[in-house]
C-alpha cells in the first residue's frame, strides 16, 4: 500500500540529513519505516502481557561490598528469565555486565529495576525489544 504524507520543507531537509548520517544503505522511505517500527516496538514493550527481550547494561565497582554476590543472587532467583550474561573487566576496579532478559515486559522491567537498584550499581540502562513477529 502506498501512503504519501505532507511534510514542511525544513523538516524534510533535516530528515534527509538524518538519513545521510545513517549511511547510504537506507533511503528516505526505509528510514521512515524504521521510525514507525520503533514506535510500534516501544508501544509493544509498554503493553502489559507482551513478551520482550531486554538487554541490561550495568557498570559497578567490583570492590563494593558483597555487590557481586547480590547481583548473582538476583540472577539465580530469576534464572528462567535470564538468557545469558557477560562480564567485562573495564579496568582494575570497574566491571561492566551485560544481562539479556526474556519474558513478560512488566517482569523484565521489574528484574532490571531490582538489579539497577542494587546498592553499588553506578550506572545502567535497559533496552527492550519485542518478541512479536508482526513488527
Ligand atoms: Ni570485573
Amino acid at each position: 500500500m502506498r501512503f504519501s504524507v505532507a511534510m514542511p520543507e525544513e523538516l524534510l531537509v533535516r530528515f534527509d540529513h538524518l538519513v545521510a548520517r545513517r549511511g547510504l544503505a537506507k533511503n528516505r522511505s526505509e528510514v521512515i519505516r524504521d521510525l514507525v517500527r520503533d514506535a510500534l516496538v516501544e508501544e509493544d514493550c509498554a503493553t502489559p502481557g507482551v513478551g520482550v527481550m531486554g538487554v541490561l547494561t550495568i557498570v559497578f565497582n567490583h570492590h563494593a561490598s558483597d555487590l557481586q554476590e547480590k547481583l548473582h543472587t538476583i540472577q539465580h532467583e530469576y534464572f528462567d528469565h535470564i538468557t545469558c550474561s557477560t562480564h567485562v573487566h573495564l579496568d582494575q576496579h570497574t566491571c561492566l555486565e551485560v544481562i539479556v532478559l526474556r519474558g513478560e515486559t512488566g517482569l523484565v522491567q521489574e528484574i532490571a529495576n531490582l538489579i539497577l537498584g542494587t546498592k553499588g550499581v553506578k550506572n545502567g540502562r535497559l533496552s527492550l525489544t519485542t518478541i512479536s513477529q508482526h513488527i
